[in-house]
């Protein structure tokens, strides 16, 4: 026991995670990684000065946070070498008025060329996307790279549970951290909120809660990101997500093999495959250690698939990487 605890400790000693854009949600997940003491950090951005600003600031913030934590800000692609994990979080944020897909092409040349540099540096690490469309950036990450499915993931599902979880608790008077919610598919419009594997305290949520109270709540988990977006007006949310990312990132690099919703490449499990989308895995010092198969009622996986036919047309409309 003393042995593994050893082991577990100096892996998340020596740790390090390049994130890849220094905006809202590259900075604040740069300060929770930091600060929580889980790895050293980079932080890359197009923008000079940008990563090294925030870098500087967070360095500064060491004295008050007491932590050694080294944050570093570049434009370099060599100093994300040696990165366990590359968090990509370049590309423009969606604004109110723009739907995720609108990001699309904006994005998906972003992201190619961002993850095509980061893997030359940093080929054994485990890569986990932010970028919107999230389930589709996360599939071109894995095609530019030609990477092995447990390597590759996109953050949605935590951040879209948590949400959904935060709603059931503002409704029912308790505690979020009670709430164990699901949600499956895509990062959109057609998410999957599912009440079945949501649970209360132990207590399945259809037991506590009418079903048009559950309806009313899981649309406005599906809408969750743009009702953030319309009160900020510019840029859109970063706590949540960055929240998110950490607990992946933790979860990987303490081998936890905790369950969790998150994007993957699917290879036939849901009927589906060729794209990646919001299912619960196991992840550890892996990556993807397990994809796990709920039994859906056919309405659920009826609307699974619809979801992911709108993660594919997308991926239809994404420029050949080679
Ligand atoms: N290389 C590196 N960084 C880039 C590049 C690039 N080619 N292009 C853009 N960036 C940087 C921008 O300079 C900016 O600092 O990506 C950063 C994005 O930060 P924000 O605009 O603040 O966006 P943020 O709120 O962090 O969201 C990032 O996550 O949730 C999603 O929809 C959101 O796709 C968006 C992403």
């Amino acid at each position: 026991m003393i042995e593994h605890s050893r082991v577990e400790h100096s892996r998340v000693e020596h740790s390090k995670v390049a994130v890849i854009g220094a905006g809202a949600v590259g900075s604040t997940l740069a300060q929770r990684i930091a600060e929580t003491n889980l790895a050293d950090v980079v932080l890359l951005d197009i923008v000079q000065g940008r990563p090294q600003g925030v870098a500087l600031d967070l360095m500064e913030a060491r004295a008050v946070e007491r932590h050694d934590r080294s944050i570093v800000g570049t434009q370099d692609y060599a100093d994300v070498a040696g990165a366990d994990i590359v968090v990509i979080t370049a590309g423009r944020p969606r604004t109110p008025n723009m739907t995720r897909d609108d990001l699309l092409g904006i994005n998906a040349g972003i992201v190619a060329k961002v993850a095509s540099q980061a893997i030359a540096q940093a080929p054994e690490a485990i890569f986990i996307t932010v970028t919107n469309p999230l389930d589709v950036m996360a599939h071109l990450v894995g095609q530019v790279g030609q990477l092995s499915r447990e390597r590759f993931m996109g953050m949605a599902g935590v951040l879209d549970a948590a949400r959904f979880a935060t709603f059931i608790a503002m409704e029912l008077n308790v505690s979020a951290v009670d709430v164990s919610a699901m949600v499956l598919g895509g990062h959109g419009d057609l998410m999957l909120p599912l009440a079945r594997y949501t649970t209360v305290g132990g207590v399945p949520l259809p037991e506590l809660m009418s079903s048009e109270t559950i309806d009313r709540i899981a649309q406005r988990t599906r809408q969750g990101g743009a009702e953030i977006g319309k009160l900020l007006k510019t840029g859109s949310a970063y706590y949540a997500p960055s929240a998110s990312v950490a607990v992946m990132v933790d979860a990987i690099l303490r081998d936890r093999h905790r369950m969790l919703p998150v994007s993957v490449a699917l290879e036939g499990e849901y009927g589906l495959q060729g794209l990646c989308l919001g299912v619960p895995v196991q992840l550890g010092a892996d990556g993807v250690e397990t994809i796990i198969e709920l039994t859906l009622m056919d309405a659920e996986m009826e609307a699974l698939h619809e979801s992911a036919a709108s993660v594919k047309a997308q991926i239809g409309k994404l420029p050949d990487v080679g």
